[in-house]
């Protein structure tokens, strides 16, 4: 692979990318985080994180000391789940693996944050199916598309609006996982409620018909999420907990920037948050989706919404703020958002193809291209074999 083209890499060195920050119980020597990345390397039956690559990819990227690493979506039990490829840490033979990743991280005196997630009506009904589980979502009247409706009918597994009580046992899940995540050594989790994955299925009023206490208005769509703030500030503690939320992201037929409600829905859970704060409870950090991005799936630079911005949330929470969206190739915006005192950056795609990315943006070293061909298949190849800087001069990427 070549180095990125038409790229004028520039030093982040003097800016507060560079400066110290405290997240929970760890003080950052930098603000440039890890963003959670699907790799779909886990093993199945079983969805255990790959024995043979997964601790040698992320110690890979925890190389430069004090990195804030996110792991890619982890699901907290079998019902929350879908793809065969993607981890757990609901079982024994998971957080076993976990332990590995985590003592890596560690190693390299970098941070692990596990990002716990449901997926809701994105998952495969067919898949569930097969193993006996529901295909869950928060209203049954509405569908994330034809091609998974039509599959949910065939299979005879179709959506199923989650009663008071699965939301009960979701909650439970949450804080089995979160313990299970600290017991085996990570820093903390990251609660997912982005991208239009389950708790941002609740949020959201084009996914959200409910009439029960938990929809028809912002204060009850907002309350799973906080249900399941509360419940892992009170198992592990507000500052092991961040909670990630897209307000413009349309992935997963969500509303995004066009939905009236929307702003003032992600204005009433930060508010909730920052009440939480306020009363001793401050959570580690949120980390906003930028609607720089708006549809993790398409190119970079590509499905960027104008015509809103995250600003309104420093307006509200008081504590860190990490942003995430196609910053790799915009040092320039980067440069201009870190000023704020309270923000970090979490970078995604170009994290698979650096290991090295944190020493490259402080130096404004050429960055590796990634090859998204390569993002979710059961392969080492564009997983553990992207080259250091260093080593991709040796290679001859420079001359390519
Ligand atoms: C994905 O697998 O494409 C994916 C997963 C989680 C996200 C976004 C995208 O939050």
């Amino acid at each position: 692979m070549p180095f990125v083209k038409d790229f004028e890499p520039v030093s982040l060195r003097d800016t507060n990318l560079f400066e110290p920050i405290k997240i929970g119980n760890t003080l950052l020597p930098h603000r440039v985080v890890m963003a959670p990345l699907t790799r779909m390397r886990a093993t199945h039956p079983g969805n255990v994180p790959n024995k043979e690559w997964a601790a040698v990819y992320y110690g890979q990227r925890a190389q430069r000391p004090g990195t804030m690493i996110i792991t890619e979506g982890t699901f907290i039990s079998p019902q929350a789940g879908g793809y065969d490829n993607v981890p757990g840490i609901w079982s024994d033979e998971q957080v076993a693996e976990w332990k590995n990743i985590f003592r890596a991280i560690h190693d390299c005196r970098s941070y692990a944050w596990v990002q716990l997630w449901s997926l809701g009506w994105a998952s495969f009904p067919d898949v569930l199916a097969r193993d006996g589980l529901r295909y869950d979502c928060a209203s049954d009247t509405v569908h994330i598309n034809a091609t998974l409706q039509e599959k949910a009918n065939e299979v005879n597994n179709p959506e199923h609006s989650l009663t008071k009580d699965d939301i009960k046992q979701y909650v439970k899940d949450y804080i089995h996982t979160a313990k299970n995540s600290i017991a085996a050594g990570a820093d903390g989790v990251e609660i997912h409620s982005a991208n239009g994955y389950l708790l941002n299925q609740f949020l959201d009023p084009h996914s959200n018909k409910r009439t029960d206490e938990y929809g028809g208005t912002i204060e009850n769509r907002a309350r799973f999420t906080l249900e399941v703030v509360d419940a892992l500030i009170e198992a592990i503690g507000p500052e092991r907990v961040g909670l990630r939320l897209s307000p413009y992201g349309t992935f997963n037929s969500m509303s995004g920037g066009a939905e009236p409600d929307i702003v003032a829905q992600y204005a009433y859970v930060l508010g909730e948050l920052e009440k939480r704060a306020k009363a001793g409870n401050r959570l580690a950090f949120v980390h906003l989706v930028e609607p720089r991005v708006t549809n993790p799936l398409l190119d970079e630079g590509e499905g960027e919404y104008y015509e809103g911005t995250n600003d309104f949330a420093y307006s509200i929470w008081k504590g860190p703020i990490i942003r995430a969206g196609n910053y790799s190739l915009h040092p320039e915006v980067v440069r201009e958002q870190v000023k704020d005192p309270r923000t970090l950056i979490g970078y995604g795609r170009f994290f698979i193809s650096n290991p090295d990315l944190v020493s490259r943006l402080e130096e404004g070293l050429p960055l590796n291209k990634y090859d998204r061909s390569t993002f979710y298949t059961m392969s080492a190849e564009g997983y553990t074999d992207y080259p250091t800087y260093n080593e991709a001069v040796e290679l001859g990427w420079d001359k390519n």
